[in-house]
């Protein structure tokens, strides 16, 4: 288990206890943290999975892949540090702590 901590835009915090295998996004989904929308399921095709993951948090996370960051590329206001899709990140148990900023909005 992880636990991760979603930061809204507006500043509300939503913390969710993760089972390892499922991937960042699904937690979100499955906890109702409004902010990630997904529309794409976790294909890496829409770029509604969006966050800015915390300063001391980005080089612990796996690198990004190629198609995440093309993807990435479409999403809103996109920072090359920090920006991730998080359907793209599975969570396993080195990432309890994780904290993860959502943008302004999703496009
Ligand atoms: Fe569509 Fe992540 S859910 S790219």
């Amino acid at each position: 288990m992880a636990k991760i901590t979603f930061v809204e835009h507006n500043g509300t915090e939503h913390v969710v206890e993760v089972a390892a295998g499922l991937t960042v996004m699904e937690a979100a989904r499955d906890n109702n943290v409004p902010g990630i929308e997904a529309d794409c399921g976790g294909a890496c095709a829409c770029s509604t999975c969006h966050v800015y993951v915390a300063p001391e948090w980005v080089d612990r996370l796996p690198p990004k892949e190629a198609m995440e960051e093309d993807m990435l590329d479409f999403a809103w206001q996109p920072d090359p540090a920090r920006s991730r899709l998080t359907c793209q990140i599975k969570v396993t148990d080195e990432l309890d702590g994780l904290v993860v900023h959502m943008p302004e909005k999703q496009i």
